[in-house]
């Protein structure tokens, strides 16, 4: 555990450190769970997007982009459910003051019981060695047995007090469970209590119910309310998607972790519309769809698994998380929700309008059914940057702190270098950074000894630096050298932009 946060700890300094991520008005002590991506940060993040939105837009011709905005008429909140539902159960201990999603700290526990049948099974497969069949150890050893069966009480509890909205029983499961706060150790718990996330404000001058608008809680709605303009506008058949990417806001009570849980974030959405009845093939094939769009990434298949969400929100009839390893463990990375028609049908109620799709093979209108990719871009920023960060020790016996981030998402491409700031190698420099710049985000660097300046380039994950010599200045001839392996080859400067282009171009990750 110490070791997890040691990394998470190291990842943000070195975020900071390099100009990717500032907490938001430093200069001010900081706001609570806001941070500023900085000159490096918003490059990583733009080809982040870029990498989504290609993907999923350019790469489906019956997928569309839009761009709505953050105030939406308020009724868009009563009728999407927000206003009424969009409530976490709280928990405060009374020792130390600190608040807890009720949820969280149950889930925290089922985790730990998980933890001890892995560590059985891992117990088991050092006793029997070759012979050891895990499939047959999980369903017949009574430690793990007796642990997987207080997972399913206790999901069952929660799932029904949840449903029932029940937080009478919700604290009574805390309580029967014996949970303790991470920090006082304590069981003195408050009673559980609903929280509604949304930010308010007001629109205009006029204060009142009647002119409180909210900052969106999600993009999603955004996409609903504009269905049909975009259906009708883009003559778009059924099955088809619209797509966002724009920020979000909401009044997290236990945002921690970095950029993992903040209270003004940016989604990656997509709502996909189907015929009803066909949404569980399509929920199906977003699932792997967007699970090999994160593997294609190259940061390890091991780090992605699926979790099936127990308590459904209001809209859903199925939804799963792909969850990434981060420093602080596995953790939600991405919502694979199939939404029914229940967003559709409630905008249909609450506006008087039709938001119907006349199907010509059918021959017959209906609400489509909606299944919803939802990935939050802090946190694929925050899952390519703990995952690239490495403290080498290399051969010499030296050490390097490099970032191996995908090379189409890094933020500079190349790096160019003069050997030395005379002989006319720094204005050959320029004229090759020139030559590369209308293709690659490129940085030029002519101080300290070249070791330095690659060590601080493989820092900020640059997949390649050119080294302009005096041998450049006879034969048009560079050194370029790749971050990874660290080799340098001699190479015609006509021939860096196909060996560049080979390795950082997003079709690398498209194709
Ligand atoms: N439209 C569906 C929806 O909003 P969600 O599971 O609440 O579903 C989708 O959010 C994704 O948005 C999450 O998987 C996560 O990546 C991101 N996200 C949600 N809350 C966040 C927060 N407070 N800070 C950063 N990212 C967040």
């Amino acid at each position: 555990m110490e070791q997890k946060e040691d990394k998470l700890k190291e990842v943000i300094s070195h975020a900071k450190e390099y100009g990717f991520v500032f907490p938001s008005s430093e200069i001010y002590d900081g706001l609570a769970a806001t941070y500023d991506y900085g000159q490096l940060g918003s490059e990583l993040k733009n080809n982040i997007k870029s990498y989504w939105w290609k993907s999923m837009v350019q790469m489906h011709d019956n997928i569309v982009g839009i761009d709505a905005s953050i105030f939406m008429h308020p009724t868009t909140w009563k009728a999407s459910g927000h206003v009424d539902a969009f409530n976490d159960p709280l928990i405060d201990n009374k020792d130390s003051k600190k608040r807890y999603r009720a949820d969280v700290l149950i889930e925290e526990h089922i985790e730990k019981i998980r933890q001890k049948i892995e560590k059985e099974v891992e117990k088991g497969s050092k006793k029997f060695g070759d012979s050891f069949d895990e499939a047959q150890f999980r369903v017949t050893n009574p430690n793990v047995l007796r642990n997987a069966q207080k997972i399913e009480e206790i999901e069952n509890r929660m799932r029904q007090t949840l449903e029932d909205n029940d937080l009478e029983g919700v604290y009574n499961l805390i309580v029967d469970l014996e949970i303790v706060c991470p920090i006082s150790g304590s069981k003195n718990w408050t009673e559980v209590r609903q929280f509604n996330l949304m930010f308010s404000t007001e629109l205009g001058s006029v204060a009142g119910d009647a002119s409180t608008i909210y900052l969106r809680p999600e993009t999603a709605q955004g996409i609903f309310v504009n269905f049909l303009n975009v259906q009708k506008s883009g003559r778009m058949k059924i099955p088809f998607g619209i797509a966002q990417i724009g920020k979000a806001f909401r009044n997290e009570i236990v945002a921690r972790q970095f950029i993992f849980r903040m209270r003004e974030f940016e989604q990656m959405e997509m709502q996909f519309f189907v015929r009803p009845g066909e949404e569980m093939k399509w929920y199906e094939y977003w699932k792997e769809t967007r699970s090999n769009w994160h593997k294609k990434l190259g940061l390890g298949d091991h780090n992605y698994r699926f979790h099936d969400h127990i308590k459904l929100a209001h809209y859903a009839n199925a939804a799963a998380d792909i969850e990434f390893n981060f420093p602080m463990g596995f953790k939600e990375l991405e919502g694979i929700h199939s939404r029914t028609d229940f967003d559709l049908k409630q905008h249909e109620q609450f506006s008087g309008k039709k938001l119907q799709y006349f199907d010509p093979e059918l021959n017959q209108n209906y609400v489509p059914y909606v299944v919803e990719t939802s990935v939050g871009l802090d946190r694929m920023f925050l899952a390519v940057l703990s995952a690239s960060y490495k403290n080498e020790k290399l051969e010499d016996g030296s050490e390097r702190a490099v970032l191996s981030i995908p090379a189409a998402l890094a933020p500079i491409k190349v790096a160019v270098m003069p050997l030395t700031k005379k002989d006319g190698l720094p204005e050959k420099a320029m004229e090759v950074l020139n030559l590369l710049k209308f293709d690659y985000n490129c940085q030029y660097d002519e101080k300290d000894s070249p070791g330095k300046r690659y060590r601080r380039q493989d820092a900020i994950g640059t997949p390649f630096c050119v080294m302009i010599d005096h041998q450049t200045m006879e034969d048009n001839t560079v050194t370029i050298r790749d971050r990874d392996t660290m080799e340098q080859i001699r190479v015609a400067i006509s021939e860096l932009n196909g060996i560049i282009d080979q390795k950082v171009n997003i079709r690398t990750l498209l194709q």
